[in-house]
């Protein structure tokens, strides 16, 4: 079964009515790491938000078509019961931090969840241990950078263990050893048998993926090899997803 299948999948908010999304589809295989790329406004983080169901529970809106993550169509499901499919880290950190500490709003959905009290605190020190962050666990989460928000965001969805991961630009604010140790991170995930797709602008980031799919202005332009989409250079100066050096 795809992890994540998408499939004439067409959306618009509900304030401004432009159609944002148009006509989209395409699969992801469970184990892939597929890289989500396009420029500002061209739809990412709107998609991103209908992988996790918040389109169309929270926001409203008109969405045609179908999305659905480990075989659950997400009109059909709770935004609760996807974030155990589906671990979506916003763009935004501070739009998904509110615990006094790091430690709390990691253990924040396992405790949801009613697991045992040494299942939730082994789930602490892994995902602590895992990001690089022990050191910050007692932490005011709305203190620190906003590299480590994303990180410490990043930590809050990996403790619930959810099979598919969806990152949008959780590595902007890193520095080049922060991008490098979260790369290594997902590679180690992508071998556990994690299904992720990042969005990202950062064409070395990009280059671990093995498919990138190119959004422009609501359409999906392109879906292919990384490889692939990363040595046509034409395209990519043609689309300005990257820059002539
Ligand atoms: N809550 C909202 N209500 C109405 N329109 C919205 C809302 N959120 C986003 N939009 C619009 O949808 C379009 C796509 O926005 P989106 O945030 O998905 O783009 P993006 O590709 O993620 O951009 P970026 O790279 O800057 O993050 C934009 O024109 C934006 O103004
Ligand atoms: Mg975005």
């Amino acid at each position: 079964m795809d992890a994540i299948v998408v499939n004439q999948l067409s959306y618009s908010y509900q304030v401004s009515g432009r159609q944002i999304l148009k006509n989209i589809s395409f699969k992801v295989a469970p184990g892939e790491i597929v890289a989500l790329i396009g420029l500002s406004g061209c739809g990412k983080s709107t998609l991103c938000l209908c992988l996790g169901g918040i389109i169309p529970h929270y926001l409203g809106g008109e969405l045609t078509g179908r999305v659905s993550v480990n075989g659950k169509d997400t009109k059909e499901y709770k935004v609760a019961q996807l974030a155990l499919e589906v671990g979506l880290v916003f763009q935004d950190p501070d739009t998904q931090l509110f615990s006094p500490t790091v430690e709390d709003e990691i253990a924040f959905a396992p405790e949801n969840l009613c697991l045992p009290v040494e299942e939730i605190g082994s789930r602490i020190n892994k995902v602590l241990d895992i990001l690089g962050i022990s050191a910050l666990r007692k932490e005011n989460p709305n203190r620190l950078s906003g590299g480590q928000k994303h990180l410490v965001a990043m930590g809050a969805v990996l403790a619930l263990e959810p099979a598919i991961l969806v990152l949008d630009e959780v590595l902007a604010q890193l520095d080049p050893v922060g991008k490098k140790t979260i790369n290594d991170i997902l590679l180690d995930l992508r071998q556990q048998g994690k299904t992720i797709l990042i969005v990202e602008h950062d064409l070395e980031t990009v280059s671990i993926a093995d498919r990138v799919l190119v959004l422009e202005n609501g359409l999906l332009l392109r879906d292919g090899q990384a490889e692939t989409v990363l040595a046509d250079r034409e395209f990519l100066l043609r689309h300005k997803l990257e820059c002539e050096v």
